[in-house]
């Protein structure tokens, strides 16, 4: 088996859509690319690659996966094979003996020790010794249960506050100094990384806790100390407060700067807002970002370094195609300053008002042209006839048109005309994608891969959501799997699939794509790809996590009811047994 960090690092260096251009001519149609399917003849581009989730699938033939699944299928290759050419196509050793077990294993210390140290700062916030550090919280206007709910703590003035706790714990100075909660000094000894600072633990979408922002309350040093990489930290890949985020309704995430800016949105119910670890937004947090959700709002400082922030993150999520939409802080340093100054209610109108990603857009196309020439403009209004064919409200659209015709001084009419064709044209093509997705749907690849799907269709489906949600929202496996087994699901083919997540997830293994592609068949990594397809950018809750589990089970209870009546005497018998002794084991 190989290690969970060369994988994650092998998947970072071979972007999917990187790897499959060099093969496929594909083009960019939203926030996706399609082109022809490899794998199949077709006249119709139905084969898309989804750089969000770093996957592929083909709505003809049923084809999918991660960039492995891609590589193996192409050059039909094996897994370990496939592994070595895209290790190889980044410049990376593949690891000597395949297993690294004791970087496993130390990753699992490392855990332990971060959850511990988040206890233990928790713990000191609400003592004696964090007197000061609590009523500096609250100063700050936060709640007894928010500050509950993201385990804030207080690192006391110490030298060996810690490590002391951690010594008593059975943890070693090495498994903490790989935590990071410890530092080796020059001489030789440890002491704490946090002393006398305010704590903000991060946690991943695993419910890990994974790294420390500690923020000074006065005296010398840097405002704020972040954990440095570890072996289960890597800023540039991680947003703060994403595992409460991506379980919230709104279709957007918004964008702050800071940790205080989030928890103040969270508190103010706000729920949707994440930030980035100190650090500038990178390409792989903008792809976290839309991969649960379908816009993003862009609420940095007011300062000169927060618009240029905003500039940057614009141009990131431009890359990768999520509508952006910025919101502009007035009258505040931030978000917190803001809410605390003028209420959430105010909030709410400044996010509501946040100016749209069309008016973004259109000022984004314009300084692509240089409006003052024939051909720019020409070049200008070509583009933003397509731009506005997109817009499906006519009154909108009709805004928009007057107002750029307006500003550049030509007729609206012949541009409304020309929109209009597009329209047109878009609507024949699509017109023939819906009827090929229709036949696809009759008889496509999920019936020749899973031939219990269709006569069990709704548990199928409820079985493929479930899956997508855990896939997404891997924290919530153990509400999961209290209720639901993958013995209960009721179709062969995703109770498979289902077992070996939640078996990795048990393990505390990553359950990223390109991990499973280790373990699942080829045809069940298209199925995971497609299940992923179908619920890109959409968040879900644990509850509705429980109502596909809900679904799954009365399907199976009514399922063998009817399975029930078809036994025979001796089968009955049996059943009835094993019904007995299920209940003495108190299993359901
Ligand atoms: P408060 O002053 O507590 O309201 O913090 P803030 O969240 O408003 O902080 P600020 O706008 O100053 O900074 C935004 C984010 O940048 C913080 O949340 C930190 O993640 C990071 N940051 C700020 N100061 C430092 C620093 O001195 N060092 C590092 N590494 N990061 C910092
Ligand atoms: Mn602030």
């Amino acid at each position: 088996m190989l290690s969970e960090s060369f994988i994650s690092e092998l998947k970072a260096r071979n972007d999917i859509e990187e790897v499959i251009s060099s093969y496929v001519n594909v083009k960019r149609r939203g926030r996706n690319l399609v082109g022809l399917c490899p794998f199949h003849s077709e006249k119709t581009p139905s084969f898309t690659v989804y750089p969000d989730s770093q996957s592929f699938y083909c709505f003809g033939c049923g084809a999918g996966g991660d960039v492995v699944t891609f590589v193996k299928k192409i050059e039909n290759l094996d897994y370990i094979e496939a592994v070595k050419s895209l290790a190889q196509r980044a410049g990376l050793a593949m690891p000597e003996d395949g297993y690294d077990d004791s970087y496993a294993k130390l990753k699992t210390r490392v855990l332990e020790i971060n959850r511990e140290t988040a206890r233990f700062y928790h713990q000191c916030l609400i003592s004696p010794v964090g007197k000061k550090a609590l009523e500096y919280l609250r100063g700050r206007g936060l709640s007894d249960n928010t500050i509950r709910r993201f385990g804030l703590g207080f690192a006391p003035e110490s030298w060996d506050a810690v490590i002391k706790h951690l010594r008593g714990k059975g943890f070693t100075f090495d498994e903490m100094a790989a935590a990071a909660v410890a530092v080796k000094s020059a001489r030789g000894s440890y002491y704490d990384q946090f002393r006398g600072r305010v704590i903000f633990p991060i946690i991943d979408i695993r419910g890990n806790v994974i790294a420390f922002g500690g923020r000074l309350m006065d005296g010398q040093g840097p405002k704020y100390l972040n954990s440095p990489d570890t072996p289960v930290f890597k800023k540039s890949r991680n947003l703060f407060a994403l595992n409460y985020a991506k379980s919230s309704k709104e279709s957007a995430l918004i964008l702050a700067e800071g940790y205080m800016d989030v928890v103040a949105l969270h508190q103010a119910g706000f729920t949707n807002a994440v930030a980035t670890l100190g650090t500038a937004l990178t390409a792989e947090q903008a792809r976290m970002i839309s991969q649960y959700a379908a816009e993003v709002v862009i609420a940095y400082d007011s300062d000169g370094a927060g618009q240029k922030a905003t500039n940057r993150a614009i141009n990131i999520f431009g890359e990768i195609g999520l509508p952006v939409r910025v919101l502009k802080v007035q009258d505040a340093k931030d978000p917190d300053e803001f809410i605390k100054k003028f209420g959430a209610t105010r909030f709410k109108m400044l996010l509501e008002g946040a100016g749209s990603a069309m008016e973004f857009e259109i000022a984004k196309l314009r300084a692509k042209y240089d409006l003052d020439s024939p051909d720019g403009k020409v070049g200008f209004l070509k583009e933003f006839a397509g731009f506005m064919a997109g817009i499906r409200n006519p009154i909108e659209r009709d805004v928009y048109v007057t107002k750029t015709a307006q500003e550049l001084g030509v007729a609206k009419d012949p541009l409304l005309v020309q929109i209009n064709y597009i329209i047109r044209q878009r609507a024949k093509s699509d017109e023939k994608k819906k009827a090929r997705d229709l036949s696809v749907f009759a008889s496509g690849p999920n019936e020749r891969r899973d031939p219990q799907r269709m006569s069990n269709l709704k548990e199928a489906l409820a079985e493929e959501r479930l899956i997508g949600i855990l896939l997404k929202n891997p924290d919530y496996h153990g509400d999961i799997l209290g209720k639901i087994r993958p013995e209960d699901f009721v179709t062969d083919f995703n109770r498979e699939i289902f077992s070996v997540i939640s078996d990795r997830l048990g393990q505390n293994r990553s359950v990223e794509l390109i991990a499973l592609s280790e373990q699942l068949s080829e045809e069940q990594m298209a199925k995971v790809a497609q299940v992923l397809a179908d619920s890109a950018s959409t968040r879900a809750t644990r509850k509705e996590a429980m109502d596909y589990v809900e679904t799954i089970l009365a399907g199976k209870n009514r399922k063998s009811a009817a399975e029930v009546q078809q036994m025979d005497r001796e089968a009955l018998k049996d059943y009835v047994a094993q019904m007995a002794k299920r209940k003495k084991e108190n299993i359901r």
